[in-house]
């Protein structure tokens, strides 16, 4: 037998001995803390020494059925009119701009938009997701391209050709990697928005990467980001308190969290110092808090980490929300940026 057969079992058994592992795990006993951490501690190791690639839960294989597609391109649809809600500005103000979108997923419909608006350049840049092409995706770009207006149409057709399959970089780059690796090919300074879904919170040295994200983008520019702040259901869909994940001691939620995309335990507080200390205009919209008893929280807080137990009760039960921040220096570049 080949090495490169050898090594392809020896990954698979890596593989179905984990799966069955967490079977046993889940028929045994749900709610052992133990085992959720044992469990996330497994995955950990296996991405880190490259048994597997993706994010727990991800998609290996997307379902070229129209309701994927479809529901997928609503969600894109959503998301793209919530960045400029969310920034308070119109369609027409992305006209001539350069943006990155932070983690978009499994498909590149939230870019096709801003380049149908008119925007110069999309970077996406995915560091678990690759970009890949298939039946779900021409079905999605299709579909993309009759809702939007028929003035964008040609912005649209210059960035992709569905029939193809490939887009054209100078309109969506795609880097499938860190965002670290965005400092060396993209100029300090050069960027009007910077947005992401559900992404930041996924993000472990976050603080560092808000610093080159802020590198990155001019002044008067914006950053959009939808941050989750809940535990993804770690202990919470067991019955835990959705504070549980607050009380893992530092160095074990790292080795369990860091390379499997769990959350990264900043709440909104951390944001809200973070953004201040940069001098920024930032607000937090749509905010959506747990709808707990002061009880219940003060029954988990003593055994919080210490940063966690100091929390203020309203930032402690915010489980959501969109951050926008604009960054200080010039209001407007040349007509770029029109409110809404
Ligand atoms: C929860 S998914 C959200 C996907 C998409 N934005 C959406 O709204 O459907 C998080 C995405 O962020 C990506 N991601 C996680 N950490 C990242 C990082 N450090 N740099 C770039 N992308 C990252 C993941 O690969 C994944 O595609």
């Amino acid at each position: 037998m080949k090495q490169h057969q050898v090594e392809r079992l020896r990954r698979n058994d890596l593989i179905d001995a984990t799966r069955k592992y967490e079977m046993l795990c889940c028929m045994r006993d749900r709610k052992s803390r133990l085992r959720i951490i044992a469990t996330l501690l497994v995955h950990s190791w296996l991405r880190k020494t490259g048994v597997l690639e993706t994010q727990i839960s991800a998609n290996k294989t997307l379902n070229p059925g129209e309701d994927r597609a479809k529901r997928d391109l609503e969600n894109a649809l959503a998301t793209f009119q919530a960045y400029l809600d969310q920034a308070g500005v119109t369609a027409d103000s992305v006209s001539g701009s350069r943006i990155i979108e932070i983690g978009p997923g499994v498909n590149s419909a939230v870019a096709l938009q801003f380049i149908a608006a008119g925007a110069r350049q999309v970077i996406c840049v995915d560091k678990f997701v690759p970009r890949s092409f298939s039946a779900y995706h021409d079905k999605l770009y299709g579909m993309l391209r009759t809702r939007l207006p028929a003035a964008h149409g040609h912005n649209f057709d210059a960035a992709i050709n569905i029939e193809a399959r490939t887009f054209n970089p100078e309109r969506i780059l795609y880097i499938h990697g860190g965002f670290e690796s965005l400092r060396l090919i993209v100029q300090d300074g050069s960027v009007d928005f910077i947005v992401s879904n559900a992404v930041i919170e996924e993000i472990y040295d976050v603080e560092t990467a808000l610093d080159q994200m802020c590198a990155l983008l001019r002044p008067g520019g914006y950053m959009i980001h939808k941050i989750d702040f809940c535990d993804y259901g770690l202990f919470s869909r067991y019955g835990y308190s959705p504070f549980e994940f607050l009380t893992i001691p530092e160095w074990i939620y790292r080795a369990m969290a860091e390379a499997t995309g769990q959350p990264n335990r900043r709440l909104i507080d951390a944001y809200r110092n973070k953004f201040n200390a940069l001098g920024y205009d930032t607000r937090f919209t749509d905010v959506v808090s747990y709808h707990l008893s002061e009880e219940s929280i003060a029954e988990i807080r003593p055994r919080l980490l210490p940063r966690f137990r100091k929390i203020a009760t309203e930032d402690l039960a915010v489980s959501g929300a969109y951050l926008v921040a604009r960054k200080p220096g010039l209001r407007e570049r040349e007509g770029h940026v029109r409110s809404a």
